[in-house]
């Protein structure tokens, strides 16, 4: 088959954009396939864009109004007093909201309502300088390990809205949870119980403690949290004395340490040294599986979803209502994959449903330069004929490279339109990029990351094929145009940078979080929404912007989208309790702190 350049297919596409009218925009350059589920608003966005900001304050849209819902540290239980950065202490951690909120999702108590409800959150990552004050010259003490290890994993808190629509932790709810690095978690699919996962301390290789730096996550038509566990290299020491070649091979691919770790762990807990236990880094890097309706329930890491460095885990349902699960791999030049479920969900089957992750197909995306694209199964056959279905799935990464999936620029969140069903894939940056690939990552030394838009064959999510187009190119575009090809309009360009997170709102417009203006277009980050369809598909708003050194995440409406939380994190990165860049949230406290908050139309209208 003839196919144009993909450099002309881009240039088409963008040029009708600018310079044939807004009308003829709407339109991909290819013929989709199958129905949409229902027309896509043409109403825009209801608020002017924000100025962007060098701040060190949280800033909105004209119209719209925050507060803080809850920060690191405060309590999540009855009986702690305020929090105290110089005086933690692990056990009182272990009560209180973690470190480093990334991903939220909305669980509302009864469901389908929004006045009450569960905010589920992962807490990604710590940082010592940013927690403690007294930081010895070798490093963090046993105790202070202990508190970085709570602040770690997961926070479920209940909250409810008040009269005047602020929303307020139930202090005293059942169901508010912290689960840590360390709470009791357990393996499900082809890899659980193989070779790969056992320990001396867990020799059945189905039990572990713990969930590690789960950036974003999703939710599932069943009512369930999924997180994603991504940067697990840095916590585990000695790969580089690891004996057996295939594990030492798979811990190169996914950068952990030769020689000591970034967290130091392993000096107070064994299971982070490799050397004495050379499986345990197998168990990190998967898709966590958590019931926050039920706060007995034990998290299920589900091996069937592959493991590597996951940003998020998407949910939506094939036409015969199988599961399927789009992840990126957020690793410059790494994959994007989804999975889909053997079985199909069974409405109101919560034993059936809780079920549905554990048995099906993981595939790694091509995308091919003319427009097309194709996943491909992991599974042992072709190439992967040698290989079990257990290390398939444990070395994700090495798998999908065998197969020829295509190296991506960093692939972050990825979002099922509730609207279109069309599926958007995050591309952060990629500036270590020598040349463009002349398809979904077009262009060389990408600081700013783009947006690409795919489209299943058949309308069916769970279709072999797709067709995609690039739907934003980010950057400056008095200064990125050039960046495409000599002489491009500047209106090709859209005015963010470093796409991380997304959520939809009811109506089909993205929400686009950034991590990483501040060096990409020396601004803050910030929170913008763009219509997928309409006379302004493509023509992104910013609506909220985070202080100083936080990126934005974890954006998550509630059922009424009168309600959108979103996360600031890491406010003041790169200074320290002591030499704070940021004091927010907290002015007279003096040191920044990560926080959950939650904004509103002051009309009370759903925003958007
Ligand atoms: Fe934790 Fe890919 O951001
Ligand atoms: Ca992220
Ligand atoms: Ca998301």
């Amino acid at each position: 088959m003839h196919a144009d350049p993909f450099d002309l297919v881009l240039r088409r596409r963008f040029e009708r954009r600018a310079f044939l009218g807004a009308a003829l925009a709407a339109g991909p350059f290819l013929v989709l396939r199958g129905p949409a589920h229902a027309a896509p608003s043409d109403a825009g966005l209801g608020f002017d864009s924000l100025a962007p900001s060098s701040a060190d304050e949280l800033r909105l849209a004209a119209g719209h109004s925050s507060r803080v819902v809850i920060a690191w540290g405060d309590p999540m239980f009855p009986g702690l007093d305020a929090f105290d950065p110089r005086a933690q202490s692990a056990a009182e951690q272990e009560r209180r909201f973690g470190y480093n909120n990334d991903f939220n999702a909305w669980l509302p108590l009864p469901r389908g309502k929004s006045e009450r409800g569960l905010l589920f959150v992962n807490h990604e990552y710590t940082g010592r300088k940013e927690m403690f004050t007294d930081l010895a010259p070798e490093g963090t003490t046993r105790e202070q390990c202990a508190i970085e290890m709570a602040a770690h994993g997961f926070s479920v808190v209940e909250l409810e809205r008040d009269e005047d629509e602020h929303w307020r932790v139930v202090l005293d709810s059942v169901r508010n949870r912290r689960l840590t690095a360390s709470s009791p978690m357990e393996f499900t699919g082809p890899a659980a119980g193989s070779e790969w996962l056992r320990t001396n301390a867990d020799p059945s290789g189905r039990r572990v403690l713990g969930s590690l730096n789960d950036c974003s996550g999703g939710k599932t038509p069943w009512g369930t949290a999924l997180a994603g566990e991504e940067n697990v290299h840095y916590y585990f020491s000695n790969a580089a004395v690891v004996k057996d070649e295939r594990t030492a091979l798979g811990y190169e691919s996914m950068g952990f340490r030769k020689n000591t770790s970034d967290y130091k762990w392993e000096r107070f807990d064994e299971r982070f040294d490799l050397a004495q236990e050379p499986n345990e880094g197998h168990r990190f890097g998967w898709i966590v599986e958590v019931d926050p309706y039920d706060p007995t329930s034990t998290p299920k890491k589900h091996t069937a979803l592959g493991r590597f460095r996951h940003e998020g885990a998407s949910t939506a349902l094939s036409k015969d209502g199988r599961a399927v699960v789009y992840t990126g791999d957020d690793a410059v030049d790494q994959f994007v994959y989804k999975f889909v479920s053997a079985r199909s969900f069974v409405p109101g089957d919560a034993a059936h449903n809780s079920r549905l992750l554990e048995e099906g197909t993981l595939y790694a995306a091509r995308f091919e330069t003319d427009g097309r694209g194709r996943w491909l199964p992991l599974v042992p056959e072709g190439p992967l004929a040698k290989w079990s279905q257990a290390r398939i799935l444990v070395h994700a990464r090495l798998a999908a490279q065998l197969l020829g999936a295509t190296p991506m620029d960093r692939p972050e969140d990825i979002e099922v339109s509730p609207v279109t069903q069309r599926v958007y894939i995050a591309c952060t940056k990629n500036p270590k990029r020598k040349a463009g690939d002349g398809g979904a990552n077009p262009r060389a030394e990408n600081r700013c990351g783009h947006v690409i838009e795919l489209t299943e064959a058949r309308g069916d999510l769970a279709s072999r094929e797709f067709v995609w187009n690039p739907f934003l190119l980010c950057g400056d575009p008095e200064r990125d145009a050039d960046t495409f090809w000599a002489g491009a309009d500047p209106a090709l360009v859209s005015p963010l940078a470093c796409p991380d997170n997304f959520v939809f709102d009811g109506v089909g417009n993205l929400w686009i979080a950034t991590d990483g203006q501040e060096s990409a277009l020396e601004q803050n980050d910030a929170l913008y929404a763009v219509p997928t369809a309409g006379p302004e598909r493509g023509l992104t708003r910013r609506y909220l912007t985070v202080p100083v050194g936080a990126e934005v995440c974890g954006p998550e409406f509630t059922t009424d989208f009168r309600t959108l939380f979103v996360n600031v994190q890491h406010p003041g990165a790169g200074g320290g309790l002591e030499t704070p860049t940021s004091t927010w949230p907290d002015r007279t406290l003096g040191v920044p702190r990560p926080a959950v908050v939650a904004t509103r139309r002051d009309n009370r209208e759903p925003i958007g």
